[in-house]
């Protein structure tokens, strides 16, 4: 009830008396007030005047349902929205409630308070100062296939920081970069059979407001946030650009089975061309020459004593300014 209070609000340009929403509703006026009331607490911004009634000023920067999606431009991708306060992580969330989820549902959390990345590493998620949100998704295909998705949330982040001027780069496979640190990672788990998949659960984490003291020190040298590189972004609009893009890539896999945008795009933000690297799969290290993205998406490196080898899985560390990221 309290959405459609906010709905209503959103629709008018002036005033509108107490007595007016309490009929629409068929509740009393002490109730209008009180939804008014929960409204200003989540962040609106919302005058009232005796004898006139309530008039919305400005709604704050959080990911509901209300402030995404009238935002969104896709066919299906994040319509499906499940938006809470706190959680554990957006992506234990998604294998909760996955009988309920469909294709495209998406998790959204304002903080995690125990964040997952890759390799068990932790993801740091302070409240209203990112974007935490999991993509439910059921595409076709054996466990092989799915080496690209990672590709295509990655793609995707990268692709909508475009159209606020913030230039980045993608660490194969997941890793967003801006100005030579990760602001970015995605996190694809999947549920599947021995030649089925049953589903992915694509989570995205990206740094937007995070201060410098909401990054651990010894990480400052490798990780920031779109903040501080000094890039003030709005959260609501970055995230429905990301679904956009997403649904875009996700659905030429989906329907012709090509990944040839995501190739494209990552391809030619690819970070660490030319350069050495450092090969990291379990306890195995060994070292390389990053040559490029086979066009299916593994990273082609030049390894020392052996010659070109297709990676289809795994992590790189490359060095930047003396920096191992
Ligand atoms: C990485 O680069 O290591 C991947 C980070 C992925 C973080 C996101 S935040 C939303 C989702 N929920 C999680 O617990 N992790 C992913």
């Amino acid at each position: 009830m309290k959405d459609k209070v906010l709905e209503i609000l959103k629709d008018q340009d002036d005033f509108i008396s107490g007595e007016k929403l309490s009929d629409r509703f068929d509740m009393t006026r002490a109730n209008i007030w009180k939804y008014i009331n929960t409204l200003k607490e989540e962040g609106y911004l919302i005058e009232s005047v005796p004898r006139r009634g309530y008039k919305l000023v400005s709604s704050p920067d959080i990911l509901s349902k209300g402030e995404v999606l009238p935002l969104l431009k896709t066919k299906y991708m994040g319509r499906d929205l499940y938006y809470f306060k706190t959680l554990d992580s957006t992506n234990n969330k998604a294998k909760e409630l996955e009988e309920d989820l469909k294709e495209g549902s998406i998790i959204i959390s304002e903080e995690q308070t125990k964040g997952r990345g890759r390799m068990g590493r932790t993801w740091i998620s302070p409240n209203e100062k990112g974007i935490y949100t999991s993509i439910f998704l059921e595409p076709k295909g054996s466990p092989g296939d799915i080496g690209p998705l990672t590709l295509m949330g990655a793609g995707a982040v990268s692709k909508a920081l475009d159209s606020y001027g913030v230039k980045s780069s993608i660490k194969w496979p997941n890793d967003i970069i801006v100005n030579n640190k990760k602001v970015g990672g995605i996190l694809t788990e999947m549920s599947s059979e021995l030649n089925k998949i049953n589903h992915i659960i694509m989570g995205i984490g990206l740094n937007v407001s995070l201060d410098k003291e909401d990054i651990d020190e010894d990480l400052r040298s490798k990780v920031t946030s779109l903040k501080l590189e000094g890039y003030d972004l709005v959260r609501k609009e970055l995230l429905a650009k990301i679904l956009e893009e997403f649904e875009v890539l996700y659905d030429e896999f989906k329907n012709t089975s090509s990944i040839s945008k995501t190739i494209d795009i990552v391809d030619s933000r690819l970070l660490g061309r030319d350069t050495r690297v450092r090969l990291i799969s379990g306890p195995r290290i060994e070292e390389g020459l990053l040559v490029g993205l086979s066009p299916r998406g593994e990273l082609l490196v030049e390894v020392d004593k052996e010659g070109l080898r297709n990676i289809s899985s795994g992590e790189i560390s490359l060095e930047l300014d003396g920096i191992y990221l």
